[in-house]
């Protein structure tokens, strides 16, 4: 008998609202590194003109574009104020906005377009849909959208992973937790217990819950294409994680003379 219910289905993550400032310590920026050296080899590889600008969608605390905005122009858009408020202070040379991904636009294009782990948070195919139509709009002729969410279907495990940093005094420990819900198709949850201890040594315990979006490679490939990119689908493997990579999707929009 399946217990789930709606309450089962709400979202309200304090760790992008009224605890952003303990976000670096989740996952510090140091750790992007390497993924977003990836990302701008294919930025480089895919763009067929000369890659200067970048738009980040769900950019959370800025650490992929503190990596990115040496070569690239980025600017920054984000659902929570929270969270470009962290990054702004990170990012003071990036432009920050506040948007919803599945509905924004800034009336330009960009030569890079990236919506990294924020893409998750599209929890059904429409919702997918609007993210990808958001990209499409704002990739010049000839430029590239980058889009990596954390599973495929195909690649989804249920499971737990603990880590977490300390930084200024203080520390969080973090528990996360993955499992399908019974009663949902093209979603999983994820609850997270963090463990934040102040500079005072006293230790508060939040859960958030993450609704995050599931979908078969197959769907990432057809939607991407139905935005009027051509689709690819390259594999990225960290040299520090143990699975067995991640799916990192590529739309290029065709030049103005139809060559992608
Ligand atoms: C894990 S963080 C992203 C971290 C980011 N990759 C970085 O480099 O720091 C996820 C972010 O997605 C944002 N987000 C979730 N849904 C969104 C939406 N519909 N539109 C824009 N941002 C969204 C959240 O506010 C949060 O800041």
């Amino acid at each position: 008998m399946a217990i789930e219910n709606e309450t089962t289905f709400t979202q309200a993550i304090r760790l992008y609202r009224d605890r952003a400032d303990w976000y670096p310590l989740l996952t510090p920026v140091g750790d992007y590194a390497e993924e977003a050296a990836y990302y701008r080899r294919l930025f480089e590889i895919h763009c067929q003109r000369p890659p200067r600008t970048l738009l980040d969608l769900g950019s959370g605390g800025g650490h992929n574009a503190a990596h990115l905005k040496a070569a690239l122009a980025c600017t920054l858009v984000d659902l929570e104020p929270a969270m470009l408020a962290l990054s702004r202070k990170l990012n003071p040379e990036c432009k920050h906005i506040q948007g919803d991904m599945r509905s924004v636009r800034l009336r330009r294009v960009f030569d890079c377009v990236l919506a990294h782990d924020a893409i998750c948070y599209m929890t059904s195919r429409t919702d997918l849909a609007r993210a990808i139509a958001t990209a499409f709009a704002h990739t010049a002729p000839g430029g590239v959208a980058l889009f990596q969410p954390d599973f495929v279907s195909e690649t989804f495990e249920p499971g737990t992973e603990t880590g977490g940093s300390d930084g200024y005094g203080r520390g969080l420990r973090y528990l996360e937790w993955r499992w399908v819900p019974e009663s949902k198709t093209d979603m999983y949850v994820t609850d997270m217990a963090y463990l934040l201890r102040d500079v005072n040594r006293a230790v508060e315990v939040i859960h958030d819950r993450h609704l995050m979006g599931l979908f078969p490679r197959a769907e990432w490939l057809e939607q991407i294409a139905a935005a009027g990119f051509k689709p690819l689908v390259v594999l990225f493997e960290h040299s520090s994680y143990s699975d067995t990579g991640h799916e990192v999707f590529l739309g290029l929009r065709p030049a103005a003379d139809g060559v992608a």
